[in-house]
Parts: structure tokens; C-alpha cells; sequence
């Protein structure tokens, strides 16, 4: 049996050093007794975008990319996508590591419907906003204001404190959403109904009209709250890893939440649903699909929704999606733009730029057709995105700032720029 661990031998010194292995890797901070003499700072790993870098022990989400498998707490998200009943399960099964009884189910919507509704001034920030304002930005900068008004949030290693904030945030994310649309619609704010599932809830948040017979579809209930299982977590993508850094100097969790909305908003990230849609009205018609695919094999742009940092194989979200599409379909009207989708789709997966790298659909390359078809506006992806999400960040956050092995995240650099240089005074530059 091999030995856990390995041994370098340093060629600028002639030395050996052994160091150990667990879980599949070494720890970078023994690499610093690597040395040329005393003075030497020792030798550091450069991983710029943390390609080959564990920066957690986590125990909430496990992604085998060339697998293509995607579970949370050890259950395949497949079955959780077909089986789960209601997106309380989820939060409940991120934040606590198990699935809920009935009784427990029953407790965690209570406390978080508790939670659900707004400040009257949170209202008025909302207001504040331009009616075209990108709802990100809005919903980003409202997720930030509530540290303001709840203060004792700073008091992250209090868990009944901790707890709340949690809950807080799962039950009003979804109302700052839809109030941002209804803001920019010049509609009335309608109140969250407690009755009302996480998903349905959240559809008459946002499309309740003055017709007294206006019922959520339940298979448009149906399909967010897959579309929300799908979005709740994805181990240490971008977003993610923004919550913890910035968890990790001890911030209230309100600020880390919309630090890591934040950088879930790019079109490298949860902009690319946004981004997709964008992409296939460019394309226009089907008969424009060859020549757009040639010019992103010229290097004139991506093909959005393609390709993922993790999966290599496929995105087994995209699978669960696709079938969706066609129950949200059945209700709402094809969306025109699936043909150019499913056209694209087809000609990538037998080209062999393509295939040589790895690229597959991934979960925002269908998600923004059914989004379309559903009604909710273009610049609104994101922020669907953003509101599942917002259980698997808080998981994500908690377990990191209990993690005895974590400090304040601090990569190092390599520095090349100048060395020491005298100051020089304005009349000599
Ligand atoms: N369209 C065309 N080419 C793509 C591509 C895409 N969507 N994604 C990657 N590539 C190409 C790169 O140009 C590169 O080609 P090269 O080797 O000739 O230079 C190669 O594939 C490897 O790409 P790279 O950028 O190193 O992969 P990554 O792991 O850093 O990036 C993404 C992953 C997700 C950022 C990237 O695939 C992408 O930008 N996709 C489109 C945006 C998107 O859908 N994001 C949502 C992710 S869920």
C-alpha cells in the first residue's frame, strides 16, 4: 500500500521533502518549507481562478463533472427534481443536512413565512430606483440595505441570531424580486400569501392582476419550483465562493448575500440565461444558425449557455430542464425561439470545435426559453436565479464561518511590478 504522501525534491537545492496526503490533496502551506536558504519567503502554488484549488471541506453539495452528477446532501438532483414536493424541502435539506419530516417542514415555513414580508422603507428604497433600472441592480442593492435595518445581524456567531437572518432572507428575497418588477411596472405591490407554496407564491407576487379569478397554473408552479431545485446550490462556483471571502471577515450576512448576487449577475455566471436569449434573437431565424456558429468557431464570441468550468460531459440540470420545457410549453405556447435553440444545439453537438472542448449545454441554455415563455421579462433571469440560490449561499456561509479551519480568505500574489523606486516630484515627470 503506497504511502500517503509525496515527496519533492527541490532542484535548485538538491533537497527532499515529504509531504503529506489527505482527501486527495496536499495542503498548500506545507509547500512553504520548500526554501533555498533561510531568507526565502518559500515556495507558493499560483492557481489564478482556483482551477486546481480546494479552498473548503464542505459537506453540502458533491459535483462530478465528468459525470455529470450533481447531488445535494447525498441526494441525486434528478430525484430531488422529481420527488420534492415544495422549495421549503430544499432550503430545509441545504441548511440542515437532512430532509424535513412533516413536522419539521411544517416548522421551517412557519418561521420563514414569518419573515415574509417588507419594511415599509425597504418599500421606499425599492421606489427609489429608475422604473428601468436592470432588477439585479435593484434587487442586489436592496438584499444589502436590510443590514440596515437589521442590525443584530452582525452577530453571526449567535445561532438563534444567525438562524433568523437566515430565514429572513429565504422568505424576503423572493418579495424584493417581485416588487422590483412590479415597481418598474407601475403596478400595486401585492402581499405574500402565506397559504401559497415558495413557487406560487412568488408567480402571484409578480403576475397577480386585478382579475379576482387569477390562479397560479399549477404546472407553472410546478416548473419554478424545479427550476428553483435546480438553481439552490453548485458547490464553489463564482457566487459562491464570493459568500464565503466575503463571510470571512465576519460580515453581516445580508452584505455577504448581495456581494455574491453580485457576482452571480455576470454573463460568465447567472447572466447567461439573460445572455442566451439575447444570443437567439441575434440569431434571428434557423437559417442563420450555420453562419452564427461559424463565427464563434472564428473567435467572435461564445455560444452561450455552452460550456461550464465543472461539467465536462453534460450539465445534469440541462437534462431535467429540457423535459421541463415541454410541460411549461403545453401550457404557455411553444416558444419561437426553441426551434433556434434546438437547432443550435444540434449543430454544436456534432461539430467537432465543440466536441473537442467539452462544450455541452448547460442549465441557462433552456432555462431562459421557459422563463420567456412564463412571462417573466428578459432582465429578469438573473435574479431567478438569484433567489433559490439565496438558501445554498446562507448553507454555504454558515458552514464556512463555523469551519474551525477557515480564516479571513486571503490569496497571495506574485508581484511584477517595480521594485523600490524614489518618489519623483511634479515638475520632474
Ligand atoms: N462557446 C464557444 N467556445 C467556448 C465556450 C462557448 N460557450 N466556452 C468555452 N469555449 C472555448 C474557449 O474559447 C476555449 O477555447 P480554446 O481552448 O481554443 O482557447 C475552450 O473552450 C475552453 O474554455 P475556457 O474559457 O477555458 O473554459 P472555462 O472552464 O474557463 O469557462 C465558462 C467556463 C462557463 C465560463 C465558459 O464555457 C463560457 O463562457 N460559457 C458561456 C457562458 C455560459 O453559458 N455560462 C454559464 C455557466 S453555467
Amino acid at each position: 500500500m503506497a504511502k500517503d504522501s509525496l515527496t519533492i525534491t527541490d532542484n535548485r537545492t538538491g533537497t527532499a521533502y515529504e509531504v503529506p496526503i489527505a482527501d486527495g490533496t496536499i495542503n498548500a502551506i506545507d509547500l512553504r518549507k520548500i526554501k533555498t536558504d533561510a531568507e526565502d519567503f518559500g515556495l507558493m502554488t499560483y492557481d489564478p481562478a482556483f482551477m486546481n484549488t480546494a479552498s473548503v471541506r464542505s459537506k453540502i453539495t458533491f459535483i462530478d463533472g465528468d459525470k455529470g452528477i450533481l447531488r445535494y446532501r447525498g441526494y441525486p438532483i434528478e430525484q430531488l427534481a422529481e420527488h420534492v414536493g415544495c422549495f421549503d424541502e430544499i432550503g430545509y435539506l441545504l441548511l440542515n443536512g437532512e430532509l424535513p419530516n412533516p413536522k419539521q417542514l411544517t416548522e421551517f415555513q412557519k418561521t420563514v413565512n414569518s419573515h415574509a414580508i417588507l419594511h415599509e422603507n425597504v418599500k421606499k428604497i425599492i421606489e427609489g430606483f429608475r422604473h428601468d433600472a436592470h432588477p439585479m441592480g435593484v434587487f442586489i442593492s436592496t438584499v444589502a440595505a436590510l443590514s440596515t435595518f437589521y442590525p443584530e445581524a452582525k452577530n453571526i456567531f449567535d445561532q438563534e441570531i444567525r438562524r433568523r437572518q437566515i430565514y429572513r432572507l429565504i422568505a424576503k428575497v423572493p418579495i424584493i424580486a417581485a416588487y422590483a418588477y412590479r415597481h418598474a411596472m407601475g403596478l400595486p405591490y401585492v402581499a405574500a400569501d402565506q397559504e401559497m407554496s415558495y413557487a406560487a407564491n412568488f408567480i402571484n407576487m409578480m403576475f397577480r392582476n386585478g382579475d379576482k379569478n387569477y390562479a397560479v397554473h399549477p404546472v407553472l408552479e410546478h416548473a419554478l419550483m424545479v427550476l428553483f431545485i435546480l438553481h439552490a446550490d453548485h458547490e464553489q462556483n463564482c457566487g459562491t465562493n464570493a459568500m464565503r471571502a466575503i463571510g470571512s471577515s465576519h460580515v453581516d450576512p445580508y452584505a455577504a448575500t448581495a456581494g455574491a448576487a453580485a457576482a452571480l449577475w455576470g454573463p460568465l455566471h447567472g447572466g447567461a440565461n439573460e445572455a442566451v436569449l439575447h444570443m437567439l434573437n441575434q440569431i434571428g431565424t434557423i437559417e442563420n444558425v450555420p453562419a452564427f456558429i461559424a463565427s464563434v468557431k472564428d473567435g467572435k464570441g461564445k455560444l452561450m449557455g455552452f460550456g461550464h468550468r465543472v461539467y465536462k460531459n453534460f450539465d445534469p440540470r440541462a437534462t431535467v430542464i429540457k423535459r421541463l420545457a415541454d410541460e411549461v410549453f403545453a401550457v404557455t405556447g411553444q416558444n419561437p425561439r426553441l426551434k433556434i435553440a434546438l437547432e443550435l444545439e444540434r449543430i454544436a453537438l456534432e461539430d467537432e470545435y465543440f466536441i473537442k472542448r467539452k462544450l455541452y449545454p448547460n442549465v441557462d441554455f433552456y432555462s431562459g426559453l421557459i422563463y420567456q415563455a412564463m412571462g417573466f421579462p428578459l432582465d429578469f433571469y438573473p435574479v431567478l436565479f438569484a433567489i433559490p440560490r439565496t438558501a445554498g449561499w446562507l448553507s454555504q456561509w454558515e458552514e464556512h464561518i463555523l469551519d474551525q479551519e477557515q480564516k479571513i480568505a486571503r490569496p497571495r500574489q506574485i508581484y511584477l511590478g517595480y521594485d523600490e523606486r524614489p518618489w519623483v516630484p511634479m515638475d520632474k515627470r
